[in-house]
């Protein structure tokens, strides 16, 4: 693990990208915001047409009107850093790197909604960066950026705390993490009601991820129709991607939402890819005749993980392995994610040993769908994802292993 002495926050690598990467001076956002209406920050979010780099895609501008509308003397913003999708390291990078654009789009979140209090749910394994982002915020407070009367502006009161996360994957499901936060076990609760009316404590909250946070620090001062001029129609602004496996560059690179899969390829020298893993472990795998797809939300929509594989690699390994990720990391409230993902798992071993059916491989299809239908979050909803799509996109390999499978009946 790496010593929190020997990280120096704000330190930048050579990156390049249009918009997260580009030039920002701390502050910069807050500033801009607090000469600015709540109503005209809310606006310049809608013209932006940012969607939640968490995953799910939710319009931040719908997400921030909707807890400033909440009424309640007190309201939160919770920083989503708990990274915990397999794959993902972007937000490390922008949380070491750009603690600026995090932080300060808390603050500019905190005015738009209300709140008084921004909470930063740490990946537990990042701990290492927990001291220096402390400090950061102390650096902050110094320079009136938190604390009362932000920046001389008379009433206005926020300050952010880190809370290191408990280290399941299911505590970064926005209502497990709040209660995780609160101090319970971290399972996903029932919605309604959504956290934007009775989030952390009962009051209303907003989880964003620390990409959109980020994100918003530069529509703020750059303005949303600028940020709309890249990307897609339906897919606006640029995307972090965190990409991984067999390439000769790995890392986190920017670029604009409607990239096609082929030019990322390009840019990382993976020149021997068979298959790319997009969105995580819950995420879907292509092979190679879809590389011409786009990254984007009318086509394959990703939080920005990217795995790949080359020819060597054996899909039905790499598949084992996502679903042992998900069998361990299920959090067993509801049967479907509870018993569904131990099943496709058995399948795969199934597969693995040879001892298999068509017919029973295809009812396991069924419940991924059905999987997908009836979990109650995110994980059982997503989970059977590379099940489907790495049995249907690699068929031939992984049906043909000469193992004596007992096919066709
Ligand atoms: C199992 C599971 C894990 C998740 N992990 C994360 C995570 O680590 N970080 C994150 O921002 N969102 C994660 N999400 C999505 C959050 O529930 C939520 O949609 C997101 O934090 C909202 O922020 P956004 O609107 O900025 O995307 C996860 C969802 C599920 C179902």
């Amino acid at each position: 693990m790496e010593n929190h002495l020997t990280i120096k926050l704000g330190e930048k690598k050579d990156r390049k990208g249009p918009v997260i990467f580009s030039e920002y001076k701390r502050g910069d956002a807050i500033r801009k915001a607090l000469s600015m209406s709540r109503e005209d920050i809310l606006f310049e979010l809608k013209d932006s047409k940012l969607k939640g780099r968490g995953g799910a895609g939710f319009p931040t501008s719908t997400k921030w009107m909707l807890t400033a509308a909440a009424k309640s003397e007190k309201k939160f913003i919770i920083c989503n850093a708990d990274e915990g999708e397999p794959g993902t390291f972007k937000d490390r990078v922008l949380l070491m790197e750009y603690p600026e654009l995090v932080f300060d789009g808390m603050v500019v979140g905190g005015y738009t909604i209300g709140a008084q209090l921004g909470i930063v749910y740490l990946r537990g394994e990042y701990e290492y960066l927990l001291k220096p982002l402390e400090d950061y915020l102390e650096e902050m407070r110094k320079d009136k950026l938190l604390g009362k009367n932000i920046l001389g502006k008379e009433g206005f009161d926020f300050d952010i705390e880190i809370v290191l996360g408990s280290g399941a994957y299911v505590c970064g499901e926005e209502t497990a993490l709040i209660e995780s936060l609160e101090g319970h076990r971290g399972e996903p609760r029932n919605r309604p009601p959504y956290p934007i009316n009775t989030g952390f404590l009962g009051r209303p909250t907003s989880v964003n991820n620390v990409e959109t946070l980020a994100a918003v620090s530069h529509i703020v001062v750059k303005g949303g129709k600028w940020f709309a001029k890249y990307g897609t129609d339906k897919s606006s602004g640029s995307k972090l991607f965190s990409v991984s496996g067999d390439c000769e560059k790995p890392g986190v690179y920017e670029l604009p939402w409607g990239t096609k899969v082929s030019e990322l390829l390009e840019l990382v020298g993976a020149k021997n890819a068979k298959a790319v893993q997009i969105g995580g472990a819950s995420g879907h795998c292509i092979p190679k005749s879809q590389f011409g797809r786009t990254l984007a939300y009318e086509d394959i929509p990703t939080g920005g993980s990217v795995m790949i594989f080359n020819e060597n690699r054996d899909m039905l390994k790499v598949l084992k392995n996502f679903m042992e990720f998900f069998v361990d990391e299920s959090c067993g409230q509801c049967t479907p994610c509870r018993i569904g993902n131990v099943k496709l798992l058995e399948g795969v071993e199934m597969i693995e040993k040879g001892n298999y059916t068509f017919a029973h491989i295809n009812k396991l299809k069924d419940l991924g769908r059905t999987m997908q239908l009836a979990s109650k979050c995110g994980l059982g909803q997503s989970s059977p994802n590379p099940f489907i799509s790495i049995l249907e996109n690699f068929k031939d390999e992984i049906f043909n292993r000469g193992n004596g499978g007992r096919n066709g009946r």
